[in-house]
């Protein structure tokens, strides 16, 4: 039996920013960043709300729709790149707070394509029966690392978090074929330097971003013994509408069957898949027995990807 999903939540603070407040700090405007990204808000954490303050709350509201206890968990991953401090992990904290007693414990970093390492990670712990249940969270409190005064960057990210239940589901359900890939040579290309800001080559990044999301979808599906013709719902990640839109594309699927909250949201980096499955999932956009594909980017460069069957 395959690993799969079987209970997922996700956490946004309250604060939400707009383009239009950005218009008035920053030489930009609504408009260009509609256009260029797709953006219209994102969400942004109290000064003293951390990234394992979010992953805690995303935590609960995956147990909670999986109908578990924490102490069910054999084994916490958290996927950022923005934990409160090098040390003791975003993991160990939650793990605490959870009150997951029988769990280990450890923090993953591959950007944007976080959750989908994640859940790939424990997908292997699952299916090897070293572990019942894996609670995987994807992270991130990017305001902190952002300029404020660089327009390249500001306007794209937003802070969230998203979690999963990843446990054995029935037959022929759950994850039929993944894969995950890296290019250390690109690493230049996005980081966090050692003032502690995002750095970005946006054009760099948009090329790699829109070839390789539409390479991994074929490969996954591939790998699966799918054509695009099965597919029923592809979940991207939230980063720019027009690198989405390419993968789509590649894929020859209609607008309604590809998840779009980019426009509430920005990019959440790790966050941004789980935090659109939990809206697709609200909406009845993703039902039991869909075939749906996760595909992610980001710093490293990484990048990953998933074909799975909906449902527990
Ligand atoms: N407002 C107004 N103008 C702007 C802004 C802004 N916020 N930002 C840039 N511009 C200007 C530029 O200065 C440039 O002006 P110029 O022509 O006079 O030099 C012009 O707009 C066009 O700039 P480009 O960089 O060519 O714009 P582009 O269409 O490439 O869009 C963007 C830029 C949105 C950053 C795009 O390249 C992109 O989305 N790249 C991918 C980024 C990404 O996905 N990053 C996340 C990776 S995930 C992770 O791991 C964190």
């Amino acid at each position: 039996m395959n690993a799969g999903i079987i209970g997922i939540g996700k956490y946004v603070p309250k604060k939400v920013l707009t383009n239009v407040d950005l218009e008035k700090v920053l030489d930009t405007s609504d408009e260009w960043i509609r256009t260029r990204t797709g953006i219209e808000a994102r969400h942004i954490a109290a000064e003293d709300e951390e990234t394992s303050d979010l992953a805690y709350e995303a935590a609960k509201n995956a147990l909670e729709h999986a109908g578990m206890t924490a102490d069910q968990i054999g084994l916490i991953i958290v996927a950022t790149v923005t934990q409160d401090q090098n040390f003791p992990s975003v993991a160990c904290q939650i793990q605490e707070r959870l009150g997951a007693k029988q769990a280990g414990a450890m923090d993953i970093s591959a950007a944007c394509s976080g959750f989908i390492y994640a859940t790939v990670v424990a997908k292997q712990f699952v299916e090897s029966n070293s572990y019942e249940h894996v609670l995987i969270v994807g992270v991130e409190k990017l305001s902190k690392v952002v300029d404020w005064e660089d327009r390249n960057t500001a306007i794209l990210f937003g802070d969230g978090a998203s979690a999963a239940v990843i446990s054995k589901v029935s037959e022929g359900r759950g994850i039929l074929s993944f894969e995950l890939g890296a290019d250390g040579t690109g690493g230049k290309h996005l980081l966090i330097d050692q003032q502690n800001n995002i750095q970005m080559n946006g054009r760099e990044v948009f090329k790699f971003a829109v070839r390789q999301m539409g390479e991994s979808a074929i490969n996954v599906l591939e790998k699966a013994g799918l054509t695009k013709e099965d597919v029923d719902f592809l979940v991207p990640h939230q980063a720019n509408i027009r690198i989405m839109e390419a993968a789509r594309e590649r894929l020859g699927l209609p607008e309604d069957k590809m998840s779009k909250t980019i426009h509430k949201y920005g990019n959440t980096s790790a966050a941004s898949i789980g935090i659109s499955l939990v809206d697709d999932l609200q909406a009845g956009y993703i039902k039991d027995d869909d075939v749906v594909v996760l595909i992610g980017f980001g710093g490293g460069l990484t990048w990953g990807a998933i074909a799975l069957k909906w449902g527990k």
